[in-house]
């Protein structure tokens, strides 16, 4: 299966974003962190810098949003730029309905579960998203460590997206890095986020082909 690499920002110089930006020009897509200090634990940047960054990057734009109430905020960020946004299970009150309307805007509609909730309530509704995000930490900072016991999670979807014929990627998120790429790829995940792994490394494009090789493997 293709795998694409999608590093996060949220390990970014947010002095220095552009730059930053520069330095991952081999990856696949930008992934970008918007958090409310309501849903999770801490804050980052809202739709002007979103905007902003949609204008800049040369990879489509990954819109991660750990926030409440996405069915009244989501589309703004489709307005700004982004390519897809992702939406949280446990903070949607309709989600095939923002699914809907993000399509409607010629955005990509992500769905995301956090670790304690199950994959199998999205069955149902699976036609109505291009990817399902199965986080493997905790959402809220980067640098945490991977959580191998949400990979059972990630085999059932891939098992059920197989038998149905069903083209939606899954994407994993928190703790990944050359160690634990091959294991997520395994289990069945084609989109791969990677913060620390990235930013954290001398040289972030080095990093993003390392990662990528590791779980092509
Ligand atoms: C965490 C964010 C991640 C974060 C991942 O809530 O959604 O995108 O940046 O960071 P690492 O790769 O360092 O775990
Ligand atoms: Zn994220």
């Amino acid at each position: 299966m293709d795998i694409k690499i999608a590093p996060s920002i949220l390990s970014a110089d947010f002095c220095n974003l552009e730059r930053d930006l520069d330095r991952i020009a081999n990856a696949d897509l930008v992934h970008v962190d918007v958090m409310d200090h309501h849903f999770v634990p801490n804050l980052t940047i809202g739709e002007p810098v979103v905007e902003r960054i949609c204008q800049v990057a040369k990879l489509p734009v990954d819109v991660h949003l750990m926030i409440d109430d996405p069915d009244r905020w989501a589309p703004g960020y489709a307005e700004r730029g982004a390519h897809s946004v992702t939406f949280h299970m446990g903070a949607t009150h309709a989600p095939v309905r923002l699914a809907r309307q993000l399509h409607d805007m010629g955005c990509e509609a992500w769905f995301a579960v956090r670790p304690a909730e199950p994959v199998e309530p999205i069955f149902d509704i699976l036609e109505e998203f291009d990817t399902i995000l199965i986080m493997t930490v905790e959402p809220g900072f980067g640098g945490q460590k991977f959580l191998a016991n949400q990979m059972g999670k990630v085999r059932r979807l891939r098992d059920e997206i197989t038998r149905r014929g069903l083209k939606t990627n899954i994407q994993v998120d928190g703790g990944v890095g050359v160690k634990t790429a091959p294991i997520v790829a395994e289990a069945g995940a084609n989109i791969l986020v990677a913060g620390s792994a990235v930013y954290g490394a001398d040289d972030p494009a080095k990093a993003i082909d390392e990662i990528r090789d590791a779980a092509r493997a």
